[in-house]
């Protein structure tokens, strides 16, 4: 039997020891934790993005701060919001939501947060503790750490002698995801697009991560029987038999083969999307904490 991770059912415990947490710290030391959202321009995923991240962290019993900025925001203006949240003493999380527009120089703003109060583990200082295997004293990426939370609860603490391959060398996850199974023990391969005979690499792996960004592209030929499958891929395709015009969410994955094949899989959606903003709520909660202590 495959199992099929239920990701809003984990998010959920995560999201209840937040809420426990939040409410410990403030009866402690009078602090509320806050965290600052900031969206710029008007693509509509991203809005809605960030509309679940700033509800959420309401529910979480935090300060939660969303700054929406017109499409024209020029650098400047951007990078004085980041420092205006920098020296913030009620603001202890700061994200600000990518793509931002093509004018604007992205690497420049997520290096101009401080890092302590990165949540989204994308400053240098925290993805190089991640490189380096520190995984305490910094900000984890909440995508990977999110998808950490499902091998855990499948293989435990310990992935020695398992190969796991990552398909994506994005900054924003494949490389961090890489990181942590290394930092886990197992042995990593971090594929890509110009990785040769890319469903062979797959076939290797008992944990088999996918994103990419394409559409039901790791097929069930490319799992090895038993393997766990996780599934980062979130693309929105036309949907016909919904009727004219609709469009579904589908991942990397093509889900109902691989799950034939698979010991454990995660569906899109309510796989790694929701545990994506459980864990900024958990970063946001351990940066007041560092904080306050
Ligand atoms: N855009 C898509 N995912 C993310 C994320 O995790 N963080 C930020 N800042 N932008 C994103």
């Amino acid at each position: 039997m495959t199992t099929v991770i239920d990701g809003k059912a984990v998010a959920a415990s995560v999201i209840e020891t937040v809420k426990s947490a939040t409410k410990a710290l403030e009866a402690e030391t009078g602090v509320r934790a806050g965290l600052a959202v900031v969206i710029v321009g008007d693509d509509p995923a991203s809005h809605a993005y960030v509309s679940a991240k700033s509800k959420m962290a309401k529910e979480c019993g935090f300060l939660s701060v969303q700054h929406t900025l017109p499409t024209e925001t020029t650098q400047e203006e951007l990078a004085a919001l980041v420092a205006e949240l920098n020296s913030d003493p009620s603001i202890h999380g700061i994200l600000v939501q990518l793509p931002l527009p093509k004018h604007l120089h992205s690497e420049s703003i997520i290096q101009s947060i401080l890092p302590e109060k990165d949540v989204d583990g994308l400053h240098v200082v925290n993805a190089g503790k991640v490189a380096t295997g520190d995984l305490e004293g910094g900000l984890v990426s909440c995508t990977p750490a999110g998808a950490m939370v499902f091998v855990r609860r499948t293989h435990g603490e310990d992935l020695s002698g398992l190969n796991a391959v990552v398909i994506g060398r994005s900054n924003l996850f494949g490389k961090p995801m890489s990181a942590l199974l290394l930092a886990a023990n197992a042995t990593v391969t971090t594929a890509h697009s110009r990785t040769g005979d890319l469903p062979a690499v797959c076939r290797n792996a008992d944990i088999l991560v996918a994103a990419v960004g394409r559409p039901e592209m790791v097929k069930a030929n490319w799992v090895k029987p038993g393997a766990m499958v996780i599934d980062v891929g979130i693309n929105r395709v036309p949907a016909p038999e919904r009727g004219e015009g609709k469009t579904k969410l589908v991942g990397d994955v093509a889900f109902d083969e691989c799950a034939e094949v698979a010991s454990v899989i995660t569906p899109v959606p309510g796989g790694v999307g929701p545990m994506t903003i459980a864990m900024l709520m958990a970063n946001t909660i351990i940066a007041a904490y560092r904080k306050a202590g």
